[in-house]
């Protein structure tokens, strides 16, 4: 079994494990640059995370924080993943607004796209035709094997050359804005929190399956990223 595996016994374990690791990776970047870049997911699974990350009282400063993929709907949205950061995260931990990127869901999705690439290249100085380089991106994983807003099927997985993208994400009926695997596989560090039964199948296919990540977008850098899993997510490998 890969030694990027980290299986803890419960999500709260894995989220601590996973929230920890980011820490301690921020805190390299910081040493050693001055600063330090994190991407982080949405969904559901995270919000352990950022809640256990929110009580650490983790020095922030140099930290550039941006999403990986944001739903197309306004900030205070129910389905909105800045408002469950800002919920979990950001208030509790007192982030300054201006270390915060955040993708603007309420924005048509292709302006909001184009926008949100020039500032991640603002901020991380990448220039026109560079692909910005994150030190920490932190992913999930959803029952389909999607990963970021790359969902099965999405042309875009075969994509190298792109920053950030407006996706239709079919099965979900919604407009999405996601980074794209140039960047997921040009970070520094690449890391996957997945928790929960319904995550063992796919990541199997996965980890362990043949490698097609046009039908398991999950595999865009797996076998550079690190994975903090818990004993149901990791029951089938
Ligand atoms: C989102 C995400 C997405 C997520 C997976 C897993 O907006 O939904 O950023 O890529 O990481 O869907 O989501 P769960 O944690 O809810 O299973």
């Amino acid at each position: 079994m890969s030694s990027n595996l980290s299986i803890s016994e419960t999500p709260l374990a894995a989220a601590e494990a996973c929230g920890a690791r980011i820490f301690r990776l921020l805190e390299g970047a910081r040493k050693r640059r001055g600063r330090a870049f994190l991407a982080v997911s949405g969904g559901s699974t995270p919000k352990m995370m950022f809640e256990w990350m929110a009580r650490q009282g983790f020095d922030w400063s140099g930290v550039e924080l941006f999403q990986v993929d944001e739903r197309c709907v306004p900030p205070d949205h129910q389905l909105s993943n800045y408002r469950m950061m800002r919920e979990a995260l950001l208030d509790a931990a007192a982030i300054p607004a201006a270390q915060v990127h955040r993708i603007a869901g309420e924005a048509e999705p292709a302006v909001s796209a184009s926008q949100y690439e020039a500032e991640i290249r603002h901020v991380l100085g990448a220039g026109a035709g560079e692909i910005p380089v994150f030190d920490v991106i932190h992913r999930g994983m959803g029952g389909d094997a999607h990963t970021a807003s790359l969902f099965p099927g999405e042309p875009l997985i075969a994509d190298r050359a792109g920053v950030v993208a407006a996706v239709w994400a079919e099965s979900m009926q919604q407009h999405r804005v996601t980074l794209l695997p140039a960047v997921l596989e040009a970070a520094r560090h690449s890391l996957c929190l997945a928790c929960g039964a319904d995550k063992a199948g796919p990541l199997k296919s996965v980890l362990q399956g043949e490698s097609d990540p046009l039908r398991f977008p999950s595999q865009i850098a797996a076998a550079r990223t690190e994975w903090f899993l818990d004993r149901a997510a990791a029951a089938a490998l």
